[in-house]
Parts: C-alpha cells; sequence; structure tokens
C-alpha cells in the first residue's frame, strides 16, 4: 500500500467536500488513531494485520485531507507508553514502520512532486538505531516541501515533547544565548518537537475513548475535540467530513476562546536567533544520524 494514492471518495461525498469548503476548513487537523487492535480482536485476525489494516487508512485519510483542502496533518501512530506492549507487538510495530518509511523513501519523487513534507515527531533516542536512520532521511528528503505536511507522533508522548522544549530553553540560558526576558509561551512552543506548527484546530479520536492520551497537550489547548464511535480502519470518509461540519459549527467560538488565551509575545532577537541555531543543530543531527 502505497503513502500516495487516488481519491476514493465519490461525487456524493465531492459535494459535501464543497459545501464544507464554502466554511472555513482547518489548516491543521490531528488524528488519534485507536482501535487498530480492537478492529484485530473483532475480525478474527492477528494484532499486526489490525496495524496493517490501520495504515491502509491513515493512507486513505491523508488523501481525504487534501481533497478537503487541509494542508497539515499530525498522527499519533505509537507513544512511548506502547513500548510496554509485548515484545512480540513492540516488534511487530517496528518491523511494519520500517517498511512504510522505507516505501516513503522509494516514493520521494511522488511526495516532493505533491510537496509533500513528512515530520518524525517524538523522542527518537527510543527508537531502533536503523528506524531513527530512516527516519531521519525521510525528514531530510522532503524538509524542503511546503504544500502539506504530515507529522507523525512516533515514540511520542507531550510530557516528553515538553521535556524536550524545556532542555533547550534551560541549556540556551545556560550557555547565554537567550536570558529570561527572552523567556514566553511563543519561545516555547517553537521548542517543541511540532517546531511552531499552527496549533491544530480539531483533534478526532476514534474507537469512541474520550481521553487524550498525552498526545499534544500543549498545541491542543484551543482545539475541537471530536470522537468518533468506530475503530480507526473502520473509519469513513463520512466521519471525518462530519467532524469538519461539527468544527465548523463551534470554529467561531474556539475562535474567541483563543483570542482570549492566545499569547500576544513577540519573539525577541535573541530568541530569535536562539531558534535558528537549534534549528540548525536539529538539521545537522539529522545529517549525522543518516551518516551513522
Ligand atoms: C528520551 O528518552 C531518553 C531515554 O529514556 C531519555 O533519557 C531522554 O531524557 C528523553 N528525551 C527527552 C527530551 O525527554
Ligand atoms: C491578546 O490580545 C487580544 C487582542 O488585543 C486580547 O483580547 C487578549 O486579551 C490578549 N491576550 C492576553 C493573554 O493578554
Ligand atoms: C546553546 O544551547 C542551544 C540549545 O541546546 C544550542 O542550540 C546552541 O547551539 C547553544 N549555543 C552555543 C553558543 O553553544
Amino acid at each position: 500500500m502505497s503513502w500516495i494514492r487516488d481519491s476514493s471518495l465519490n461525487w456524493f461525498h465531492l459535494l459535501f467536500v464543497r459545501l464544507l469548503r464554502c466554511g472555513r476548513v482547518p489548516e491543521h487537523v490531528a488524528f488519534i488513531m485507536d482501535g487498530n487492535r480492537r478492529y484485530a480482536r473483532k475480525n478474527n485476525v492477528e494484532k499486526l494485520e489490525g496495524h496493517s489494516k490501520g495504515f491502509d487508512k491513515l493512507s486513505e485519510v491523508l488523501q481525504w485531507c487534501l481533497d478537503l483542502g487541509i494542508p497539515e496533518v499530525t498522527v499519533y501512530a505509537f507513544s512511548i507508553e506502547n513500548f510496554k506492549r509485548s515484545e512480540e507487538e513492540v516488534n511487530g510495530l517496528m518491523e511494519l514502520a520500517r517498511g512504510k518509511f522505507k516505501r516513503i523513501l522509494l516514493e520521494r519523487e511522488t511526495l516532493n512532486e505533491h510537496g509533500v513534507k513528512i515530520r518524525v515527531i517524538g523522542n527518537l533516542s527510543l527508537l531502533p538505531p536503523d528506524i531513527r536512520k530512516l527516519v531521519a532521511e525521510v525528514e531530510l528528503i522532503t524538509k524542503d516541501n511546503n504544500k502539506a505536511v504530515l507529522n507523525v507522533a512516533f515514540s511520542y508522548t507531550a510530557q516528553d515533547e515538553m521535556t524536550y522544549g524545556t532542555n533547550l530553553i534551560l541549556n540556551g540560558l545556560a550557555n547565554d544565548s537567550i536570558s529570561t526576558e527572552d523567556l514566553n509561551l511563543k519561545l516555547f512552543s517553537k521548542c517543541l518537537y511540532t517546531r511552531g506548527s499552527k496549533h491544530p484546530e480539531l483533534i478526532i479520536r476514534t474507537s469512541g475513548e474520550t481521553r487524550l492520551s498525552d498526545f499534544l497537550l500543549f498545541q491542543g489547548s484551543c482545539s475541537y475535540l471530536y470522537f468518533a464511535d468506530v475503530l480507526w480502519p473502520e473509519l469513513s470518509a463520512w466521519d471525518l467530513l462530519w467532524a469538519v461540519f461539527k468544527y465548523q459549527h463551534v470554529c467561531q467560538t474556539l475562535d474567541n476562546m483563543a483570542k482570549i488565551l492566545q499569547n500576544n509575545n513577540t519573539l525577541s532577537k535573541k530568541g530569535a536567533q536562539f531558534l535558528k541555531s537549534i534549528n540548525e543543530n536539529h538539521i545537522n543531527e539529522l545529517h549525522s544520524t543518516v551518516k551513522s
């Protein structure tokens, strides 16, 4: 199954898409892809088969998002907590991920043609070295694309992300590249794994669970949460269209709330310089990971 596929929307969906596009379409949607294992149990297949179906669904959902005109998508693929699952399942998932990241490298031309940037966000030091390498390569070859962004949260938790951001800032303070006057929420948000992407307006979780499970806790402060009562591999285009429709009904209220909560901070000159240096360091790290 390829990352780039043809649209599976029929004329009736497309009509609805056109209607939705008259209203506000979110610029960033995040998904908690929950229910692969339950799907496997329900259909009497191996757990891994459920995860594999989950990936197929992901590539379909990405295409729907493009059809809707949603330029950025973040998906929760693997939490740091998931390392606690059985060795067999974790190894199986890693093997699946290996295959999918290799597939991206094979499809690099199509991805670049479509202008898709792919970033893997999470604590990469917990991953097997060969996957770390693949992930670094994927990020490097797509980093200059700017039509669509896919963030794959892999080995991710929001708490780990905030620890990472805080450590960057502490280092910056310790080596005098910033001082306490430069600190604000704007600077902090750009030190997170999402590096200052627009915060998601809509977060969708499947499988009927109504928890965030340590996903985008900082970025999701003003997001509309939509809980779909289907397992991830069963998510239909209608579920997504319906979630966007529901979002459109409340987006004005969310906007007003975001305005009140929004930090009106601006980056100081030193802050901006500091961010430039951490971004350069990040790219250098990716290069050395690929070479290692
Ligand atoms: C990533 O995981 C490693 C190993 O558990 C840990 O030492 C490190 O602090 C984590 N990094 C961050 C930024 O949380
Ligand atoms: C930020 O500015 C807006 C518009 O000027 C204002 O309504 C809002 O209260 C400010 N937010 C904070 C946290 O000060
Ligand atoms: C200071 O620390 C930051 C964060 O780790 C790093 O990006 C930057 O390169 C460091 N600057 C110097 C001068 O060491």
